[in-house]
């Protein structure tokens, strides 16, 4: 059977939303808009896998819903809503943690992350969020996923997910006319020059909402002089920028912050380099401030 297409994605209402989740899923949200229907969910049973304060996380999922509008996202055209609104996702999930397998979940790198040393004391719901994002794709039977590189994993283990049940049920599958398959494979879109964008103080570490230094990090809240700060600030190294991608390699600051310039201009690295190849850091910054308040200003506002 031939699966409408149709986009699905989800952002945790947990803390600032920063560059990353903008340049690495929500600008794509607003693109795909053109050409598919799409359904945008603030994720706050994502959320609660770690503590969230009571009285903090309703406004929490205003703000990401408000950041969502801000960036461009039309909630007339295309479905936007908060997740523990729609009791589907959590029943789904349950019925998912009976076709995950354990040895499936035990792979998941996030959780290795997110649990760290203390592996005992994290919450079960931790574990199985893989098989509430599956809830939350396959509810909808959605094709289409943009997301960073960081939830790749968790797009594979859902249509893991959707292959073992479109197996374990065939039979009854196909007596209730679904055909061969009741859900779609959905794929990952992870497209761009910034599919993982990194911190501004170390070009190993991704940016997050968790890292302990603002300076990490370029909220969608921050003003003007924050970002110009944060970026004047940024880690780089003391060579003049490459003329050619290739001098990128192992060079993770002067990479990052290119590829930030490239997703935020619309075009490439080699794009950029052409233009600010051989140039010092400080004059690409100056230009990278100027762009990054042109095009995140607004939206704090
Ligand atoms: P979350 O809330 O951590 O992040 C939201 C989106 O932002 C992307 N992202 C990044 N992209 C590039 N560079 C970064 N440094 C960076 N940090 C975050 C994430 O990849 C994500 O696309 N499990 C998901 C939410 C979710 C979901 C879903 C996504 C729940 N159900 C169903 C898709 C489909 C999460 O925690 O994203």
């Amino acid at each position: 059977m031939a699966f409408k297409e149709l986009v699905f994605s989800g952002v945790q209402p947990t803390g600032n939303l920063h560059l990353g989740n903008y340049l690495g899923a929500i600008v794509k949200f607003v693109a795909l808009q053109q050409s598919y229907d799409c359904i945008y969910c603030v994720v706050d049973l994502h959320a609660i896998t770690v503590w969230q304060d009571p009285a903090e996380l309703p406004r929490a999922i205003r703000e990401v819903t408000a950041a969502f509008l801000a960036c461009g996202i039309d909630p007339k055209k295309h479905i936007v809503f908060n997740q523990s609104q729609v009791s589907g996702h959590a029943e789904l999930a349950w019925i998912f943690n009976c076709v995950a397998r354990l040895g499936w979940l035990n792979r998941m790198t996030q959780f290795k992350e997110k649990a760290g040393k203390d592996r005992e004391n994290a919450s079960v719901g931790l574990y199985a969020y893989p098989n509430l994002m599956a809830a939350d794709i396959l509810l909808y039977r959605a094709t289409h996923v943009p997301v960073g590189e960081d939830q790749k994993q968790h797009v594979e283990l859902a249509r893991d997910i959707a292959q073992k049940f479109n197996n374990d049920f065939g039979a009854s599958i196909r007596a209730h006319g679904f055909g061969d398959a009741f859900f779609p494979l959905p794929e990952p879109v992870i497209t761009g020059e910034a599919t993982r964008v990194m911190s501004l103080r170390d070009g190993a570490k991704k940016m997050s909402k968790s890292d302990p230094s603002d300076y990490s990090r370029i909220n969608l809240t921050d003003d003007a002089d924050a970002i110009a700060q944060k970026i004047r600030k940024a880690k780089t190294d003391p060579e003049p920028l490459p003329s050619e991608e290739a001098g990128l390699k192992s060079r993770p600051e002067a990479d990052n912050l290119v590829g930030i310039y490239a997703a935020l201009a619309g075009t490439t690295r080699a794009g950029v380099l052409k233009e600010f190849g051989n140039a010092q850091f400080s004059t690409f910054k100056t230009a990278l401030v100027d762009l990054s308040v042109a095009s995140l200003g607004p939206i704090g506002v």
